[in-house]
């Protein structure tokens, strides 16, 4: 976070609030978050895109993507900063429901929404719909037939872009789940579908997101391309002007000092220079308004996970180097990002200053497995001891909302933390919250 700083006694400080302080509040481990931080970067895009996108598109909208992290506090931050939200559950639209979100200002996302998720979102007004197959565009026409209500929608197309990510979070490749196809006349067919029902489906216009965790510009430009190439032909051939591009999320973020992402200024004006491009090359006029879905951007920086130090091991490895080996009270279920992507992370001592060595160390988390690990390549110092707190930096995406409680381990609490004073926003699950589930 933008917030933190480190004392001459080495105790890390998140907006006034001292390490110390934190883990004798609220415990570890516990996900704080700096909540300027988070305002800020909501803020930074929401302005960026506005200015990069004014002469362009007349302007650019900003949803939050929820499913990076979602909570009642989040949800109102986000409304009060002026985003949308883009929700992908009935679950995230009952967080958005629960503060009064304003409906028009959502997005629902998934691919597989249930008739449930679908009467939630026509009765609660959400904005927009991305439908995803067939299939749904039909579920959906029903039920807003029934309610009497007209569905905004956008189609999901796939663009066919290669995302230079992890496999599992990239989704813009052929061969998977998400998105109509616009290789195989897929995405063409759904527009008919979507304008075969005229009375309870209105075509907003098309979505595209390539992925996730994205470092480098070329394969969002690539995607705007294909997508603002489909919106022009679908224009002419149906005698429509779609008002709407929504060019997803998936922007990348540091986890180490090697990563140098764009910020939301750099990459507003890389994009917009792109679409303005691609629009003078077709020269269809007048354009759609752009709207982009960041979720990690605003939300993984906001966050560090505190967690106390418990044992630690020196294992002598088959060169004869050694790393030491350093537990800590959470790991895998608080954070499954390493497991599951081989994502890396940076973590400090948090509670003192040490003049000790640094050696090569690993921390690993309470769980049982060996692919439990928290940092995997790091630098501690050779005193380090139990007792000891340690910071992992950039755990507000996809961490607390992919959590589990896996080994029966309650969950961490969210701490959010603004000029000195903190306060809990999601509380810690407790051993009895999990046990009330167990009822055979
Ligand atoms: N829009 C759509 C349609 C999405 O599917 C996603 C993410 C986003 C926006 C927001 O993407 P972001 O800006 O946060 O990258 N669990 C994985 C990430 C999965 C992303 C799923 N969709 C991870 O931990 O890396």
């Amino acid at each position: 976070p933008q917030n933190v700083t480190q004392d001459e006694r080495g105790c890390l400080t998140v907006d006034g609030v001292d390490a110390h302080t934190l883990a004798r509040e609220f415990g570890t481990p516990a996900y704080v978050l700096d909540e300027q931080d988070f305002r800020s970067r909501a803020a930074a895009f929401r302005d960026s895109f506005a200015t990069a996108f004014g002469p362009v598109t007349g302007g650019a909208d900003v949803y939050y993507a929820g499913k990076a992290f979602l909570c009642s506090a989040v949800a109102r931050w986000v409304q009060e900063e002026g985003l949308g939200l883009d929700v992908c559950s009935g679950g995230e639209l009952a967080v958005a429901q629960r503060v009064g979100f304003p409906g028009g200002r959502i997005t629902l996302h998934g691919n597989n929404k249930s008739v449930a998720e679908l009467r939630q979102a026509m009765e609660y007004a959400v904005g927009r719909v991305v439908v995803d197959s067939l299939t749904e565009i039909d579920l959906l026409a029903c039920v807003a037939a029934d309610l009497g209500v007209r569905a905004q929608v956008l189609l999901r197309v796939t663009v066919g872009v290669e995302a230079h990510t992890h496999e599992f979070i990239a989704t813009a490749h052929e061969d998977q789940k998400f998105g109509f196809s616009l290789a195989d006349g897929s995405a063409q067919r759904a527009v008919e579908a979507v304008l075969a029902h005229p009375d309870s489906l209105e075509l907003r216009g098309l979505h595209s997101h390539i992925g996730s965790q994205i470092m480098d510009t070329t394969g969002f430009e690539l995607a705007a391309q294909r997508l603002i190439q489909l919106h022009g032909q679908i224009n002419q051939a149906h005698g429509i002007r779609l008002p709407e591009l929504d060019l997803g999320g998936g922007f990348g973020i540091a986890h180490s000092p090697d990563d140098s992402p764009l910020t939301p200024a750099e990459l507003a004006r890389q994009l917009a220079a792109g679409v303005d491009r691609e629009f003078e090359r077709l020269g269809d006029d007048p354009r759609p308004r752009v709207s982009i879905e960041p979720g990690r951007a605003i939300v993984g920086p906001s966050t560090i996970t505190l967690y106390e130090v418990g044992t630690i091991k020196d294992v002598t490895l088959e060169d004869g180097s050694t790393r030491t080996y350093v537990s800590v009270d959470g790991g895998m279920s608080d954070n499954i990002r390493p497991a599951l992507y081989g994502a890396d992370y940076t973590c400090v001592l948090a509670n003192r200053v040490s003049d000790a060595a640094l050696v090569r160390a690993r921390v690993v988390g309470r769980h049982c497995e060996s692919g439990d690990i928290v940092v995997r390549d790091t630098e501690l110092p050779s005193d380090i001891a139990p007792g000891d707190l340690i910071a992992v930096a950039a755990t507000g995406a996809y961490c607390r909302s992919l959590s589990s409680q896996y080994n029966h381990t309650p969950r961490p609490p969210v701490v959010a933390v603004r000029g000195g004073q903190a306060r809990v926003i999601v509380r810690r699950e407790t051993i009895e919250d999990i046990l009330a589930l167990d009822v055979g």
